[in-house]
């Protein structure tokens, strides 16, 4: 494992379950989960968790964050407005790579309702498991940030 530690994890009421699959996979995996909810199915608006879970991240709190709803599309959204972040939905393993070793992603964005959990999961192991390449990429990325 790289020297990431703690992982902040979030989502709305579609992705409750996925969420805590992939908390207690990445436990397994050695890092530290903070889990900042929602701890119900009852309905809720996934822009709060994305900002909520985003801001773990920027403060330096967290290392990196995984967060879910639907589609994965609108919680990303919501955390990429928190300046720092760069987080991408992934739906496929080689994004999840690339995101990291490219984009130097510190967010992951998977969506409960478009890929089921084992892929989910290999998803978080692709996300994790990859470092970022720097040289020309750190240019990109700091380019991305203005
Ligand atoms: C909730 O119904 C749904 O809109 C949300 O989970 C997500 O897909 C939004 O992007």
């Amino acid at each position: 494992m790289s020297a990431t530690k703690r992982i902040v994890l979030s989502s709305d009421h579609a992705a409750i379950n996925l969420r805590q699959a992939v908390a207690t996979h990445v436990t397994a995996k050695g890092y530290e989960v903070v889990d900042i909810g929602p701890t119900t199915t009852e309905s809720t608006h996934y822009p709060l968790h994305g900002k909520a879970a985003a801001e773990h991240v920027a403060s330096g709190e967290c290392d990196l964050g995984i967060i879910l709803c639907g589609t994965g599309q609108g919680i990303m959204m919501a955390a990429n407005k928190v300046p720092g972040i760069r987080c991408g939905v992934c739906s496929d393993t080689f994004s999840a790579t690339m995101i990291r070793a490219h984009n130097n992603a510190n967010m992951l964005s998977i969506g409960a309702r478009v890929v089921g959990e084992g892929l989910a999961l290999e998803i978080v192991d692709a996300y994790l498991d990859a470092e970022f390449e720097g040289g020309r990429h750190g240019t990109r990325v700091d380019m991305i940030e203005g």
